[in-house]
């Protein structure tokens, strides 16, 4: 401003107009504002028409009253210069025009002179706004022509200085309208189209105001104006669609995408609410969208066998109401979640153990609605020795069988099928079939032995049972049920069923007679095991059936014979030395072994001095001298005992004459006299009724004691020894050495082990003799009883009958004393290996002897 004022004032220093007026006392200038000091103003001596020298003496001087001093007064020039700057918009504001009054005062003489300076406006003032800008808020949704009153700008100077116009910086949205109320110049701005506050939210412009001074001045302002959101914009998809894979073993929560539109709108009118509008039937509890974030998750449980393919609409819509409608596009994708099935369309619980190979059992089908190689199936079976699986067409299995089956070796089987898919991991189910095998008659039944030998001993009751025969069939029920049957044979032309009988339930063999050893000692039969199957199967055993002997019979006596009424005497010389052989006892016994073993004894006799009788033989000898004093007739009483258990007994009355003729003999035993006989008789009767008497009673305690003594030895001998057990058979009465005047038995035992021998009714007899058996292998099993008394005896070894093996010493010395033969006085010298001739060969003469039966004997 300085500078422009600078210009003007030396303008106005040439161009000012000095508008002298000649009217006396008054004067008038004319002068632009802002001059600078010191300035010309007027030339005042000239224009009042004084002399510089008057206005020395009359101390001329400027009077302004109150107001300030802007000219002095230049007495040595006779000018008026500016003394102070002159602002005419401080002095004078919006008045026109303006003027400095002032008064020159004289004296001498007194005149005075008023001035009148006019202050012309020069254009020192722009135009100017209160503010440095202007706030404007429009809706975007403002009408075409809705104006905005602006704020005016006001410009200090006068007339053409001040404001004249205004101006807009370039825009093509607002016009500017200028207006004027009263004096003073308005402007408004007007739309002149519309707004959108998604292009531009911010318009700023500038508004000039102008006024029309020469420089022209001016001044601006900013106008910034707000595009205020209206919800002009609905939201967009982008993209349109929202595609999506997702497996169908995924778990709940599982984002599968996220959906988002825009919306070119602010606030809430841009703020996009997401939710699902539409979806397929049963899927709208399968997925959910998150109302703000578009967050599209998995909430259900997919299945790809029932669904593969979702499109469901996403609306999304901003808060005013518009919305579009995203699509979503789900593919499930196909995972091994699905084991196989296992159908079982026919199958057969039990099958005939004889079935051929390759007979179909089962039939199957098997799913899987797993897809390619999810769902496709192979299965196995655990037992593959038996059985196979095969496939007969996609999905269809059976399984046959693939061996001859058994059912007495398994008679069940859990046969298990595991099916498994190709997925990875594979997937797998199983089925366990029960399969029976039913029972063909296929087995025969067999006997527990190959043989059997049973013991009976004789007079058993008929009726009793011997033994059992057992066989056993592996088969089932009705095919293993057992009969035992006797087969047709005869034993000694009669047939075997009157012997024996067979209970076909229990095969419990029954004797049907009472046996008698005397007249058979074994046979044989057969017994058949036939199942009850159809047809039926059967075996059958041979059965050997030895009778054991009892000491059913006394010894019988053959000599001196009884005759009814004679009377036989055996003859001895007077002249008889000691040990004279008066006559031999010879008695038999038709039972056998020590049932038949015999031993003498003399019982009564008219001198027990004179006769003694060999307790082996029979042989009644003398044993002292024959005195004359001796009497003719002698009765000796001989008795003839078994060994058995009880022992039975003969007796027997001898006669012996002692006498040297026959004559003496005749006369003496001629007074046997029939008279003697009838008081025999009577005494005899007389003593038999006493006899019967005593005897009902005495049998009766003698049987009592006798079985119960007989049982009691027979349990302690049975179950203490270690032996075999020996029944006896009747003997072979043989005389062969008849010559030397001795007898010998030879004694023949077979041997017979029953399946339960030690309760067998076998027996042992219990001898008084001193006799010395001789055991030899050659011939093991004969017993030689020897004249000899105390002989020594070695024992090399014995043979234990059928087994052929040596028994230890210990038992066969327990054997032999539990029999009886060597009583305690026995002597028993073993020694190892020696063997003693004489025995040895008599039992060579034996066996070639016995040769003929000695399939039977041991
Ligand atoms: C077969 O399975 C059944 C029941 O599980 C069982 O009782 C039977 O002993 C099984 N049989 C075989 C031969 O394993
Ligand atoms: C007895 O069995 C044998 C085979 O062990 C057989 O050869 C025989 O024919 C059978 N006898 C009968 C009478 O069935």
């Amino acid at each position: 401003n300085t500078d422009i004022l600078g210009e003007n004032l030396g303008l106005l220093s040439v161009l000012s107009v000095v508008c002298l007026r000649s009217v006396f006392g008054q004067v008038s200038y004319s002068i632009p504002e802002e001059m600078s000091k010191g300035s010309l103003v007027g030339n005042i001596a000239q224009d009042l028409g004084l002399d510089v020298k008057r206005l020395k003496s009359g101390k001329a001087r400027i009077y302004t009253g109150e107001g300030t001093e802007y000219i002095e007064l230049n007495k040595e020039r006779g000018a008026l210069v500016i003394k102070e700057r002159i602002d005419r918009e401080a002095l004078c504001g919006q008045t026109t025009p303006c003027a400095l009054d002032f008064q020159i005062i004289l004296e001498n003489p007194m005149q005075f002179y008023s001035v009148t300076v006019e202050i012309t406006d020069i254009n020192d003032n722009s135009p100017g706004f209160k503010n440095s800008d202007m706030k404007f808020d429009i809706s975007e949704t403002v009408q075409i022509g809705s104006k905005f009153v602006l704020e005016k700008a006001v410009d200090d100077d006068v007339g053409i200085n001040g404001l004249q116009s205004y101006s807009l910086s370039s825009s093509d949205i607002f016009i500017l309208n200028p207006y004027r109320i009263g004096g003073s110049r308005n402007v408004e701005m007007v739309l002149k189209k519309t707004l959108d506050r998604e292009k531009q939210d911010r318009v700023s412009l500038i508004l000039t105001a102008l006024d029309g001074g020469n420089p022209q001045l001016s001044g601006t302002i900013q106008i910034v104006i707000t595009v205020l959101d209206a919800n002009d914009n609905a939201p967009v998809c982008s993209p349109a669609e929202f595609k999506t894979n997702v497996k169908e073993n995924s778990v709940k929560g599982t984002v599968l995408t996220t959906v988002s539109a825009s919306d070119a709108d602010e606030g809430p009118h841009g703020q996009v609410r997401y939710s699902i509008s539409n979806a397929p039937k049963g899927s709208s509890e399968l997925f959910d969208i998150d109302e703000d974030s578009g967050v599209f998750t998995l909430v259900g449980k997919l299945d790809y066998e029932k669904f593969r393919h979702y499109e469901i609409d996403v609306q999304a819509s901003d808060a005013g109401g518009n919305a579009d409608v995203c699509k979503v596009i789900i593919e499930v994708l196909d995972t091994n979640d699905n084991p196989p099935t296992i159908n079982i369309m026919s199958t057969s619980s039990s099958i005939s153990e004889d079935v051929k190979p390759g007979t179909v059992l089962t039939m199957m089908n098997v799913q899987d609605p797993d897809s390619n190689e999810n769902g496709k199936v192979h299965c196995i079976l655990d037992d593959h020795v038996h059985f196979k699986i095969s496939s007969t067409s996609t999905n269809f299995f059976s399984i046959v069988t693939d061996s001859e089956l058994d059912r007495e070796r398994a008679s069940e089987y859990n046969i298990t099928v595991t099916c498994s898919d190709e997925g990875v991991p594979s997937l797998s189910s199983s089925v366990t079939l029960t399969l029976q095998i039913s029972d063909v008659n296929d087995n025969e039944p067999l006997f527990e032995r190959s043989s059997y030998e049973a013991c009976i001993v004789e007079n058993n009751t008929p009726g009793v049972s011997v033994f059992t025969v057992r066989a056993t069939d592996a088969d089932w029920n009705q095919n293993a049920r057992v009969s035992y049957i006797l087969e047709d044979s005869s034993v000694n032309g009669v047939p075997v069923s009157s012997y024996v009988s067979v209970s076909a339930d229990s095969g419990v063999i029954h004797a049907v007679r009472s046996f008698d050893y005397e007249q058979i000692k074994d046979f044989q039969f057969r017994v058949k095991a036939q199942d009850g199957g159809s047809p039926p199967l059967s075996s059958n055993v041979t059965v050997k059936m030895l009778i054991q002997d009892q000491n059913d019979n006394p010894p019988q006596v053959l000599y001196p014979v009884q005759t009814g009424g004679s009377v036989v005497a055996e003859m001895v010389p007077r002249s008889a030395d000691v040990g004279y052989l008066v006559t031999k006892v010879v008695a038999v016994d038709v039972d056998s072994g020590q049932n038949a073993w015999l031993s003498y004894k003399l019982q009564k006799a008219t001198d027990r001095a004179l006769f003694e009788v060999g307790s082996q033989n029979g042989e009644i000898r003398t044993i002292r001298q024959v005195s004359d004093k001796d009497a003719v007739k002698q009765r000796l009483s001989v008795i003839v005992e078994d060994n058995g258990q009880p022992s039975r007994s003969a007796t027997i009355i001898v006669n012996v004459a002692v006498a040297d003729s026959f004559p003496e003999v005749l006369s003496e035993f001629s007074d046997f006299p029939h008279d003697k006989e009838y008081n025999d008789n009577l005494t005899f009767y007389l003593v038999l009724a006493l006899a019967v008497v005593s005897f009902l009673f005495i049998t009766c305690l003698v049987v009592i004691i006798s079985v119960k003594i007989y049982r009691w030895r027979q349990s302690r001998i049975l179950y203490h020894s270690n032996l075999p057990v020996i029944p006896y058979y009747p003997p072979r009465y043989s005389d062969t050495l008849g010559t030397t005047g001795t007898l010998q038995h030879v004694y023949n035992y077979e041997v017979c082990r029953t399946t339960d021998s030690r309760k067998s009714d076998c027996k042992f007899g219990r001898a008084g003799s001193q006799n010395v058996l001789i055991m030899d292998p050659s011939c093991s099993g004969t017993m030689q009883p020897m004249q000899s008394e105390k002989t020594a005896m070695t024992i090399n070894s014995l043979y234990c009958f059928d087994n052929k093996e040596p028994l230890s010493l210990d038992i066969l010395i327990k054997a032999l004393c539990n029999v009886g033969h060597i009583a305690p006085k026995c002597l028993v010298q073993i020694s190892d290996g020696t063997q003693i001739n004489d025995p040895y060969s008599t039992c060579h003469a034996d066996k070639t002897k016995q040769k003929k039966s000695r399939s039977s004997r041991v």
